[in-house]
């Protein structure tokens, strides 16, 4: 809280800064390659050289809130050129079911209680709002809002596009980033780069991903690497279950022309 309470009051992007502000488990991990990889064209690397195969790409793109007044954040934030002159955002968004159920795996990993946290309390502190990172809908509609009032400085991704039109969604990530990719061949090119060096097989098969520990928050650098697919909350959660959250999404997102 300390921390985030800091951040609130103190932080000053650089109008050149980037934040990506997805709520947690909707496909950060994966938006951080992605933007990473679009920043690295330029370096004209091979692939050994790539800074992915030996960081997880969390530690590329700390969250800045919680850790705030770590060295490590303060570090990042020494340059000059901080004067609270606006930059942008890119927030992903994911279909609810599939982000409670990715984000119940994950503390069932890291928290490693007696077995796991029984699915049902999961949904219920889903749907009441009480849970790690605050209500999901409030986060993703103010983010959504924000988009469409200010298209130029906050863009709105959601993972299951990013999955079904992996090309566009890359393209328009870049544009926004002021990285636009050629409509030639050699911009097609490009982009396929960026999604292979991105793609969730890559990244879960290295060295870094399997074996690896972010110290920042000592977690094993596997636990952010699942199963990348969309749908699957239909093995874990019961047609009642989902007719409750499905319920609760019509009745959060009515009016907000956003569907998820
Ligand atoms: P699943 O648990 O459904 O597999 P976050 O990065 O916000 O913590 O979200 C984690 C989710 O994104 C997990 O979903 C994880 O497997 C998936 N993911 C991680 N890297 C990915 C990538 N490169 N491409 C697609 N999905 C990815």
């Amino acid at each position: 809280m300390q921390s985030m309470k800091a951040f609130r009051s103190e932080f000053q992007p650089r109008n050149d800064d980037i934040l990506l502000t997805s709520f947690p488990k909707t496909g950060t991990t994966w938006l951080i390659a992605l933007c990473h990889n679009i920043l690295s064209l330029d370096d004209d690397g091979k692939e050994e050289d790539d800074v992915l195969k030996k960081m997880n790409p969390h530690e590329l793109a700390p969250p800045l809130d919680v850790n705030f007044l770590s060295d490590q954040v303060q570090d990042l934030l020494l340059d000059p050129g901080r004067s609270n002159s606006g930059c942008k955002i890119v927030h992903v968004a994911r279909n609810p079911k599939d982000t409670l159920v990715s984000m119940w795996h994950f503390y069932n990993k890291i928290l490693k209680p007696d077995g796991p946290f029984p699915v049902e309390r999961a949904v219920e502190s889903f749907c009441s709002g009480v849970l790690p990172w605050g209500p999901f809908y409030e986060n993703v509609v103010g983010y959504w809002e924000e988009s469409n009032r200010r298209p130029k400085e906050v863009l709105f991704l959601k993972y299951e596009e990013l999955c079904r039109y992996p090309e566009e969604q890359v393209r328009k990530l870049a544009s926004f980033m002021g990285r636009p990719f050629s409509s030639m061949e050699d911009g097609d090119a490009e982009v396929g780069k960026v999604l292979r060096y991105s793609s969730f097989n890559r990244l879960k098969e290295l060295e870094v991903n399997k074996n690896g520990v972010w110290e920042l928050h000592r977690l094993p650098n596997n636990t952010f690497f699942r199963k990348g697919t969309v749908g699957d909350w239909k093995s874990y959660l019961t047609p009642q279950m989902a007719e409750r959250i499905d319920q609760l999404t019509q009745l959060k997102l009515q009016g907000t022309g956003l569907s998820l």
